[in-house]
């Protein structure tokens, strides 16, 4: 299979790249710095540099990937950001840098996917349960959900967009031990991984569009 995963610096993007290369796929990530790129090269992955917040590196991205087509195409990159519950009001520079790496980054680097994706490609978000309306039972966290109810309409849109040809879902990892995490959280990197890999190569036509758990269960809007 060919493997594309966008974000793969560190945890849960380095795992996908570390676990999809251990089976022996053709892997291709990217980092935004060089200590990533060097991490991922190491895993025999084929390291691209990308920053999200960068217009032009995200306008870039279809010119490097040149055509290629990948099986399992996964939008990893994200920031929790600014800590504050509702109604406490995020500064302008908070807002920007979760909503433009959470939100903007995916609708400017899916267009340039369009043209990246096999016939019956699996395309898979990080989202949050955090971004779920349904769900909603607390106010903390707030621009971070917002960004994912935010991002998790991105990815609808992209399923119905890119539907017939791939089968694209806004994933819930888990609460996850990595930097965004934190060492109390749940799963290990290892384990979230592991389960959205088995979710993925069980995805059919009829799941596009579903907003899944790391389990599979699906989650509520
Ligand atoms: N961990 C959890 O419990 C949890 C729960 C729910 C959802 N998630 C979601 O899962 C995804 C991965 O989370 P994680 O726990 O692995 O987080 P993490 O350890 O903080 O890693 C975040 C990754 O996103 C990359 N990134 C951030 N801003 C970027 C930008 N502007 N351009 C390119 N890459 C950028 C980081 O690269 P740098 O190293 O360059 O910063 C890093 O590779 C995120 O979308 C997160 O919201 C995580």
């Amino acid at each position: 299979m060919r493997v594309l995963v966008i974000g793969a610096s560190r945890g849960i993007g380095l795992e996908f790249v570390r676990q999809y290369r251990e089976q022996g796929h053709e892997v291709t990530a990217t980092a935004r710095e060089d200590a990533g790129l060097a991490r991922l090269q190491e895993l025999g992955a084929k390291a691209l540099a990308l920053d999200l917040l960068d217009a032009r590196q995200c306008a870039g991205l279809a010119w490097k990937l040149d055509g290629e087509r990948f099986d399992v195409l996964i939008l990893n990159a994200g920031v929790y950001g600014a800590d504050k519950a509702a109604p406490s009001p995020p500064t302008q520079t908070e807002f920007d840098l979760v909503m433009h790496t959470n939100v903007l980054g995916p609708m400017r680097v899916l267009p340039a996917l369009t043209d990246c994706l096999a016939q019956g490609a699996k395309l898979a978000l990080l989202s949050s349960r955090m971004g779920s309306i349904g769900l909603r039972t607390s106010p903390n966290g707030w621009l971070y959900r917002a960004s994912k109810a935010a991002a998790n309409s991105v990815l609808k849109d992209a399923s119905i967009a890119f539907g017939g040809r791939a089968v694209c879902v806004a994933f819930h990892p888990g609460w996850v031990k990595t930097d965004m995490g934190g060492g109390q959280a749940e799963l290990s990197p290892l384990d979230a991984v592991r389960g959205m890999r088995e979710v993925l190569g069980k995805l059919r036509l009829t799941d596009n569009g579903s907003f899944l758990n790391h389990n599979g269960e699906p989650i509520a809007w």
